[in-house]
């Protein structure tokens, strides 16, 4: 995976050169790289913790469910130069930006839709290598299987951002990541590596998954 780490910090090579798509530092060197800031991504987060299983490659396919304005996106983007990131957010607003990100990088599809509701963009998206989810919601787990199992390849894999608050405000987190773990695991589904996102991201988990059927 083309992830660059200088001095301490994780960065891609910047796909729109002369542009920062939120605020994060550019650095020009033989090349022009884009800062990828921890507290901004859950994914630098843990590629900064450890996760050194995940493989995007420069033609990836990838199904990305919760995408924001596309700070993470613009990230993946820089990786799959020659990919397609299918980028899903079902906030309109939040979507604009998407829309605006997408039309500087050919290979962002913006999809306005609804993650739990996967039919809804079955005709337009294709078979996936990887399926990222950070929707932050209660039903998150459920639903990224449900996408996994209609959108990924068979030797494609998941990735799954667990917030614990988002799931049970009262519950432990390490209770609630070991119940996620469990319905992951009882649905078929082979946890391949865990990161947790502190100092980041308080109380965050990211499971890496492959389909186990
Ligand atoms: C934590 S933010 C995502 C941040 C983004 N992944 C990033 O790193 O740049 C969660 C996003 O998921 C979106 N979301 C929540 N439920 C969703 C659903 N069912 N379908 C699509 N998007 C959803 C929210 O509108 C919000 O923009």
């Amino acid at each position: 995976m083309k992830v660059y780490y200088k001095d301490g910090n994780v960065a891609t090579k910047n796909l729109n050169p002369g542009t920062s798509v939120y605020g994060e530092e550019l650095i020009v060197e033989d090349e022009e790289y884009r800062i990828w800031n921890p507290r901004r991504s859950k994914l630098a987060a843990a590629l900064l913790n450890g996760l050194e299983k995940l493989e995007i490659q420069d033609t990836s396919k990838v199904l990305y469910l919760g995408a924001s304005t596309g700070t993470t996106v613009s990230h993946i983007s820089d990786i799959a130069i020659n990919g397609k990131i299918y980028a899903v957010e079902f906030s309109p607003t939040t979507a604009k930006k998407l829309v605006q990100l997408s039309n500087q990088r050919f290979n962002i599809a913006p999809i306005l839709g609804d993650a739990t509701k996967p039919k809804g963009y079955l005709n337009i998206v294709e078979k996936t290598d990887l399926v990222y989810c950070d929707v932050a919601q209660p039903n998150q787990s459920e639903l990224f299987m449900r996408n996994m199992n209609l959108f990924s390849k068979d030797d494609g894999v998941g990735l799954l951002m667990i917030k614990a608050r988002s799931i049970d405000v009262v519950q432990k987190p390490k209770k609630i990541f070991r119940e996620q773990e469990k319905k992951l695991k009882e649905k078929g589904f082979k946890i391949v590596e865990k990161v947790k996102l502190e100092p980041y991201e308080k109380d965050h988990i990211a499971f890496l998954v492959e389909k186990n059927f």
